[in-house]
């Protein structure tokens, strides 16, 4: 999968396809990624950024504890619909943002940068590079960012497409020095067919 067109193409046909709670990776509460979320220490007025969010319930949960600035990106606007239909009125709270994250502008810096399952998509040293870049433009200094990817004896596809898995330290590898490894997590994520799939979650500070 090289560039926006395909990529764009896959995930909207994803959406289109299958119910939220079809889709492998559907968490009815995202466990892991609240509790990280809340161990930043940060308060309710925090900016997260939920990157790649799909229809993902976390924005559901993150409103529910009074987080008040809230924006959730993914190139597929099928699965944001479901989420903003789901949401209802509280959609209105939050900042829908469509968009290929490797080709993303950030108008605004944010405290907290959220990825559940996208990073790892990046088979390409280039695109991680980009990935990179994109998330430090939109961090501000001293922000935290919280990235979940299959880990090392994980599956090695995810929605059919080939992935790259990671261990914590090897998330911060690919952020590099300008981040330090404050917390990791193991998730043994049981998707909805019944299978298991070991997750690793790390969070970093931005150092630099
Ligand atoms: C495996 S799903 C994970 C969704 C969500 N983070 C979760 O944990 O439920 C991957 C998501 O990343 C989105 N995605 C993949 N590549 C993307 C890109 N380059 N830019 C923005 N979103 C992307 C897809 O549309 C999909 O919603």
């Amino acid at each position: 999968m090289t560039g926006t067109i395909d990529r764009k193409e896959h995930w909207q046909g994803v959406y289109e396809r299958k119910h939220e709670d079809e889709v492998s990776w559907y968490q009815a509460r995202p466990e892991t990624s609240l509790r990280l979320i809340a161990n930043t220490g940060l308060g309710r007025e925090a900016a997260i950024i939920d990157a790649g969010a799909g229809a993902s319930r976390l924005v559901d949960y993150l409103l529910d504890s009074g987080y008040a600035d809230i924006t959730v990106l993914d190139i597929a606007d099928t699965a944001l619909g479901k989420a903003r239909e789901r949401l209802g009125e509280r959609a209105g709270q939050v900042d829908w943002i469509i968009a290929d994250l490797l080709a993303w502008r950030p108008r605004r810096p944010y405290d907290i940068w959220h990825d559940r399952a996208v990073f790892h998509f990046l088979t390409q040293a280039e695109e991680r590079r980009r990935y990179v870049e994109v998330l430090k433009s939109a961090l501000k200094p001293g922000g935290h960012v919280i990235i979940a990817t299959f880990a090392p004896d994980g599956p090695e596809k995810c929605s059919g497409l080939p992935v790259m898995r990671h261990s914590p330290e090897s998330i911060a590898a690919e952020l590099g020095a300008g981040f330090k490894l404050l917390e990791t997590a193991d998730e043994h994520h049981v998707t909805p067919a019944g299978k298991v799939q070991h997750f690793n979650y790390a969070r970093l500070k931005r150092v630099e």
